[in-house]
């Protein structure tokens, strides 16, 4: 893994738009696969200055909740239309969200595998990194070749995530995600965290003993990793 520490969260995230923007000019149809959460809002916006077109790449988020229509304002649909979908060209027809309504949710995520893998794998994923490890949604003792599939959310992560919603009751208790197994796969990865909410965690991760019960520690084994944090998410590193 490469560790990169930068003075702060707008820097992290700039270097994060950078380095994808790099890939995309180079290539303009790379498969991307796209985090949600607090911590990638900084890269979407570095990503909109940067004026890049997305307009030929493949998006593949890495995960949805499940039980919530598109148009629901927490759905992370609706979070990618707000803080990427809605600045950049892009082709609709090329954005790929796990469907959190699909009735057989199992079918839903076989497909999914399957338009990443006709898509001919994901060139890099951008990851945010869990208070308790999880990447994705891959939860702590979740095996490294897992597949796209549905999952239960950590009690941890329905915390946390609780500040989105208004209340823990109405964070939903399950989603689909990418599988570690899928994100391994991915020939580049950015991993990034901010704060210093994030900097034990980023120390277990970073320097820790590889464990299913840290998933995030699985990405010590990938040849491609960088690791984007700011001081405060850094500071515990050894
Ligand atoms: C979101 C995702 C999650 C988040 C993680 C960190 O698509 O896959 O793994 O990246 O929960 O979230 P924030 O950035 O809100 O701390």
């Amino acid at each position: 893994m490469q560790v990169v520490v930068l003075e702060s969260y707008d820097a992290l995230s700039v270097v994060a738009a950078a380095m994808v923007t790099d890939l995309v000019r180079v290539k303009p149809d790379a498969a991307l696969g796209l985090p949600t959460g607090a911590t990638p809002e900084g890269f979407y916006r570095a990503l909109i200055t940067t004026g890049v077109s997305l307009e030929r790449a493949r998006l593949f988020n890495l995960d949805e909740y499940r039980g919530l229509p598109r148009a629901h304002p927490q759905s992370y649909y609706q979070y990618m239309r707000t803080h990427l979908f809605d600045h950049v060209p892009i082709s609709p027809g090329s954005v790929e969200i796990p469907d959190g309504m699909a009735p057989d949710p199992e079918v839903e995520c076989r497909r999914y595998e399957a338009a990443i893998r006709a898509a001919g794998g994901l060139d890099v994923v951008v990851l945010g990194l869990g208070l308790n490890g999880h990447i994705g949604f891959n939860e702590p003792g979740t095996p490294w070749d897992a597949r796209t599939r549905p999952v239960a959310l950590d009690r941890v992560t329905r915390s946390a995530n609780a500040r989105f919603f208004g209340s823990l009751g109405q964070v939903p208790q399950e989603a689909l995600t990418m599988g570690i197994g899928t994100i391994l796969e991915a020939r580049q990865i950015l991993l990034l965290a901010s704060g210093s909410g994030k900097a034990e965690i980023v120390k277990r991760t970073v320097e820790g003993t590889p464990s299913v019960a840290v998933p995030a520690t699985a990405l010590q084994g990938h040849p491609n990793v960088t690791v984007l944090l700011d001081r405060e998410a850094a500071a515990a590193l050894s």
